[in-house]
């Protein structure tokens, strides 16, 4: 019998290809993370009202906390209200040295 866990990877996040961030934060929003990661983004209301926190997405997709109320491309999405639904590349730079924090053997190891 082949076992096969049930249980969804963590997607990566990156910033104009470069990878940032691991999104295992249940609790956070894709704001929230990239916040904590020092990236800059604007944003004002932080409950998908005002459109100020507007991205562009290079390539992935993402899942809505809560429905934005502003009107959306095809290829944008609301950080303040969502999370990455797969692998998320946004059009979005950082002024901060990148490091992906993966899990390995219950031990985080940071890549360089
Ligand atoms: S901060 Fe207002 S829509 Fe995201």
């Amino acid at each position: 019998m082949i076992y096969k866990p049930n249980f969804k990877k963590a997607p990566i996040v990156s910033l104009n290809g470069e990878p940032v961030l691991l999104f295992n934060q249940q609790q956070h929003t894709l704001l929230d993370v990239l916040e904590i990661k020092k990236v800059n983004i604007f944003s004002e209301c932080r409950n998908g009202f005002c459109g100020s926190c507007k991205t562009r997405i290079n390539k992935g997709s993402v899942t809505y906390i809560s429905e934005p109320l502003v009107e959306l491309e095809a290829d944008e999405c609301l950080p303040c209200c969502c999370v990455p639904e797969t692998n998320l590349d946004l059009d979005l730079t950082t002024d901060e040295p990148s490091n992906l924090y993966v899990q390995h053997n219950k031990t985080l190891i940071t890549l360089d």
